[in-house]
């Protein structure tokens, strides 16, 4: 009797020490989230940035957030002014020493190009890292899904639906790339014109170039437009190559071409509703951690 007594004892403290091995597993695991952009240089246009950060420290209470710049040229010269901003992977190799087990990164890039598809490689290189990250997880760009196209395309039209009128167009300035994916600013033309035929999306670097642009509504009745960029903030591009006083600046070319233009200076993270999609699309990953 004593020693069925002691074996069952000794089951239910082997017992317990497996359970303790289990969950003491388990709290090890610290969760964290990497907040990734492209980067700006202005200082007015990180206003943008806190906004994100706002809304994702409401929708994650507690949960640690920190920041990674995938422009290199962007990093190099707030080093110089002495602001120190980390790389994708830097960011992440400082969370695994800081003990971060599993990180979910959100990419808020607007569209899945090269400066996303660098992210993934980084992500996937920091899964199963030596004394470093377990898990780390990517949450898509703005744009990815139909869905996500949908959505952009409701909020901005909420915004400017009073804006535009048969004589007043809106014309969004997006980045463009040489990468296959730009062909989402075409796409979500589409998207736009199922709300109005009065919205416009031109790139800067890629197509539609802002020419394609007027040529479409030359021979219309339009003779005002407002201009907006089509990029999470309103950095050098809105400020230069957009609203820009030089001859080259889209405000320029449009006003030689008779245009009166109105210029609406906000990225898209400065609209709540846009960042929430990113906010979404962060709470795919993170809960899948
Ligand atoms: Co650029």
């Amino acid at each position: 009797m004593k020693r069925i007594l002691a074996v069952c004892l000794l089951a239910l403290l082997s017992n317990i020490g497996f359970a303790e091995a289990g969950s003491g597993k388990d709290l090890k695991k610290k969760q964290g989230i990497l907040l990734v952009t492209f980067g700006t240089s202005y200082a007015d246009a990180q206003l943008a940035f806190e906004n994100i950060e706002d809304r994702v420290e409401k929708a994650f209470p507690g949960v640690s957030i920190r920041w990674a710049y995938t422009s290199k040229m962007i990093r190099k010269k707030l080093a110089k002014s002495g602001q120190i901003i980390d790389s994708p992977a830097e960011a992440l190799a400082k969370m695994g020493e800081d003990g971060f087990t599993d990180v979910a990164v959100q990419s808020l890039h607007i569209i899945p190009g090269e400066e996303y598809e660098n992210l993934e490689k980084t992500v996937a290189a920091f899964n199963g890292m030596p004394k470093g990250t377990e898990r780390v997880l990517l949450g898509k760009p703005l744009l990815f899904s139909h869905q996500d196209n949908e959505n952009l395309a409701s909020i901005i039209d909420d915004k400017f639906e009073d804006e535009v009128s048969k004589k007043t167009a809106l014309v969004m300035m997006g980045h463009g790339t040489h990468h296959q994916a730009n062909i989402y600013y075409p796409g979500f033309q589409y998207y736009l014109n199922q709300r109005s035929d009065r919205y416009f999306l031109g790139t800067v670097e890629g197509f539609p170039e802002l020419s394609e642009v007027v040529k479409r509504f030359k021979d219309s009745s339009i003779k005002r437009v407002v201009l907006t960029p089509f990029m999470s903030v309103a950095g050098d591009h809105a400020q230069n190559d957009m609203a820009g006083d030089d001859s080259d600046s889209w405000k320029s070319i449009l006003e030689k071409e008779g245009f009166k233009v109105k210029i609406v200076q906000k990225g898209l993270a400065e609209y709540d509703q846009v960042v929430d999609i990113w906010v979404e699309h962060l709470k795919e990953v993170y809960y899948k951690l």
